[in-house]
């Protein structure tokens, strides 16, 4: 048995959760949904088991609950990984840690120190520190307003597109570039997916970035950078829009995987 977190922006058009419900049902395994805002972790109901997270909410519970189970319960992401790539400061922190190419980034609660770095950059992006599809995310100028606190900033990385990899167990098994009009190149800031074959160093890169956070399965984001690449963010519970590699297919491969561990 599976017990899967839906993921909360699931929606009838575009449901990643139903993708992979429906590879587990070709392969006869059995699964159920968990409600992680009313699943009390200390009833000791759910033990021993594998719990596949396609996504949750930061919202003073789901995070709280999920790391509960995680102690008794095979959790795929682990608690600590999802809870690492919502947060943008542990996620650069670790990429840094592991020499990991990412654009030059400040974080202070001081608005005078953005300020600072905001001028000596000429610009920079801020991001709201667990934000996510590219919500909040914008280009601050010298003289702007820098916006709230905590100040999440990162140089501005020239581009005409960003990369998405998927990585599943240490492998960068797909990937696309996006592209837009605006800053972010977010599917769900309107911008295009176009699936792409992996060169060598972004495939590295991005495996070395999931290794980082300590994710078994991620959406590595990334730009180009001189001549290399440049990791923006892991997410530990990503989409797969526009892949033409079969990541359901993949993903499921993996927690069968996960499941016949448990069962010895
Ligand atoms: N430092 C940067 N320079 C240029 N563009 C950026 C930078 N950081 C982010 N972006 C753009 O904004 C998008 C969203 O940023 P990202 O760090 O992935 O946060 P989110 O969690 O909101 O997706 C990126 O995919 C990219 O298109
Ligand atoms: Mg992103």
């Amino acid at each position: 048995m599976i017990w899967i977190v839906p993921k909360p922006t699931d929606t009838s058009g575009d449901n990643s959760t139903a993708m992979v419900i429906r590879e587990l049902e070709k392969r006869g395994i059995k699964h159920s949904f968990i409600n992680l805002c009313e699943t009390n972790p200390f009833d000791g109901t759910l033990s021993g088991e594998l719990i596949w997270v396609c996504g949750m909410r930061n919202d003073g519970v789901q995070f709280e609950t999920l790391a509960a189970l995680g102690l008794n319960n095979r959790v795929v992401n682990s608690p600590d990984a999802i809870a690492t790539c919502a947060n943008k400061v542990q996620t650069s922190a670790l990429l840094m840690k592991a020499g990991i190419p990412t654009p030059r980034t400040f974080f202070t609660g001081s608005r005078d120190q953005a300020e600072g770095f905001i001028r000596e950059n000429n610009g920079a992006v801020y991001k709201p520190v667990y934000g996510f599809d590219g919500n909040g995310v914008r280009l601050v100028k010298p003289g702007d307003e820098p916006g709230r606190e905590p100040y999440y900033l990162q140089e501005f990385v020239e581009n005409k597109e960003d990369f998405r990899v998927f990585v599943i167990d240490g492998e960068p098994v797909g990937a696309i570039s996006r592209r837009s009009d605006s800053l972010t190149h977010n599917i769900h800031q309107g911008g295009t997916g176009r699936a792409i074959t992996i060169p060598g160093e972004m495939g590295s890169i991005a495996a070395r970035a999931a290794r980082a956070v300590g994710a078994d399965y991620c959406g590595v984001d990334l730009l180009r950078s001189g001549d290399g690449y440049t990791v923006l963010e892991v997410n530990g519970t990503p989409n797969w829009h526009c892949m033409t590699a079969p990541i359901p297919s993949l993903l499921t491969d993996y927690l069968v995987g996960c499941l016949d561990g448990i069962r010895g």
